[in-house]
């Protein structure tokens, strides 16, 4: 087991105002989460080595986002853009990490960005889809996102005799903690009657069962662990991140009710982390919740409840800030918004404040254990990461 020292923690973090963000340029906006990030930590642009930014980018109006941003922010070292669809956050991070376990760097920033109102909303659509331009469903069928994690909704919903109400509670949960939290896109409340009205994007999934389209930004600064416990008291160590891919070919995949990427990502994170699972060694979870089902096939691919049984998580109330697996208290993808790039490196944000004890009132965790967990999906479960967090106490 590696000390401290030799590990790799956050010790910055810094996250802009997630939503339709048409009053600032891309440079700006990732500027928005490098500033407090480099505040937090207490170092300057000349004390980084190292500097990686996920995007998917598309729909943007810059294809070099890490040269133009890195140059407004005034970050001279080297840097480079990474991708791997909604978990492109989770890739920088491992690519940021690894800087510093290589010993090619002591002091790295891992950001995530994207502006994808830069495009009208049917292109954006129509792109997300064509990130699997040679997926065959794609190519055959013009398959939408929603329209792949409605296939799944529809086996999931059969086979463990649940309804659409019961997603619905997701979207419920999620509205609630966005309303708490300054930088999530959607900050109201909504009700599971709500939910059910609104629109059909992809039966059974409706407009308030998926994540929204939104320009945001965030970014953590990493040091070495020798050098973190000088910049901070409360650094956030990195212990472990798991990841898996899986295939482009939907029709390849033996089970319709949870990712078999997200399943080997996560064991081969709590292997590494040498913990048993998921169930009894988190007080924080982080969960990817692109659409309503994913968090309760999270919740199952991670392994704190059996098949079938995530939706009584939902029920039950159990991953609400006071339920037995506090999951996405910041609002997730649902309500907080899902910057595509951006979304792993958030998500380490709030683990980070959350482990910290950061939190906004009515949205902080009771940390216990000192350790947080956050899953991370690319496409349908075409990437996964899992990513394990602790205070190091
Ligand atoms: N939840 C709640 N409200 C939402 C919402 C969401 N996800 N998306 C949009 N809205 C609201 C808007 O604020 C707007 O409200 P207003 O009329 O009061 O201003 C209204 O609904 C219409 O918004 P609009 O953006 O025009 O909706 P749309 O029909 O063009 O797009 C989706 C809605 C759900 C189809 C689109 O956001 C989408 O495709 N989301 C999934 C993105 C995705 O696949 N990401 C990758 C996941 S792996």
């Amino acid at each position: 087991m590696k000390s401290n020292d030799e590990k790799v923690a956050i010790v910055g973090v810094g996250h802009s105002k997630f939503g339709k963000r048409l009053d600032v340029s891309i440079n700006e906006l990732g500027w928005e989460a490098i500033k407090p990030a480099l505040q937090d930590a207490g170092v300057t642009q000349k004390d980084v080595d190292f500097y990686s930014l996920g995007n998917f980018g598309y729909w943007s109006e810059e294809i070099l986002p890490a040269v133009t941003i890195g140059e407004y922010a005034g970050l001279s070292c080297g840097s480079l853009k990474t991708e791997a669809a909604c978990a492109s956050g989770s890739a920088s991070l491992k690519i940021a990490v690894d800087s510093i376990l290589s010993g090619n760097s002591e002091i790295a920033i891992a950001m995530g960005i994207e502006k994808m109102y830069n495009s009208p909303n049917g292109t954006i659509i129509e792109l997300i889809g064509r990130a699997g331009n040679y997926f065959w469903e794609f190519e055959n069928f013009g398959m939408t996102f929603p329209g792949y994690y409605a296939l799944y909704a529809t086996k999931y919903l059969d086979a463990y005799h649940s309804r659409e109400e019961d997603l619905c509670e997701a979207a419920v949960k999620a509205h609630h903690y966005g309303s708490l939290n300054p930088y999530a896109q959607f900050q109201k409340e909504t009700s599971v009657e709500e939910c059910m009205k609104s629109k059909y994007v992809s039966r059974p999934l409706k407009l308030m069962d998926s994540s929204p389209i939104t320009d945001g930004a965030a970014a953590v600064v990493l040091a070495r662990g020798d050098v973190a416990k000088k910049l901070s008291d409360t650094p956030v160590f990195v212990e472990a991140q798991g990841y898996a891919s899986g295939t482009a070919y939907m029709g390849r995949r033996d089970d319709y009710t949870g990712l078999e990427a997200s399943r080997r990502a996560a064991e081969a994170a709590y292997r590494k982390a040498g913990l048993d699972g998921a169930a009894n060694n988190f007080d924080i979870f982080e969960v990817h919740d692109c659409f309503t089902i994913a968090e309760v096939m999270a919740y199952e691919d991670l392994g704190l409840v059996k098949k079938g049984e995530g939706i009584q998580l939902l029920r039950e109330h159990q991953t609400y800030r006071d339920g037995k697996y506090p999951a996405n208290l910041d609002g997730g993808l649902k309500s907080k918004g899902h910057p595509i790039g951006a979304t792993g490196i958030s998500q380490a944000v709030e683990i980070t404040k959350q482990l910290r004890g950061e939190a906004e009132k009515g949205r902080q965790a009771d940390i216990r254990k000192g350790r947080g967990l956050q899953h991370n999906v690319g496409g349908t479960g075409h990437y996964a990461y899992v990513t394990i967090y602790s205070r190091g106490d």
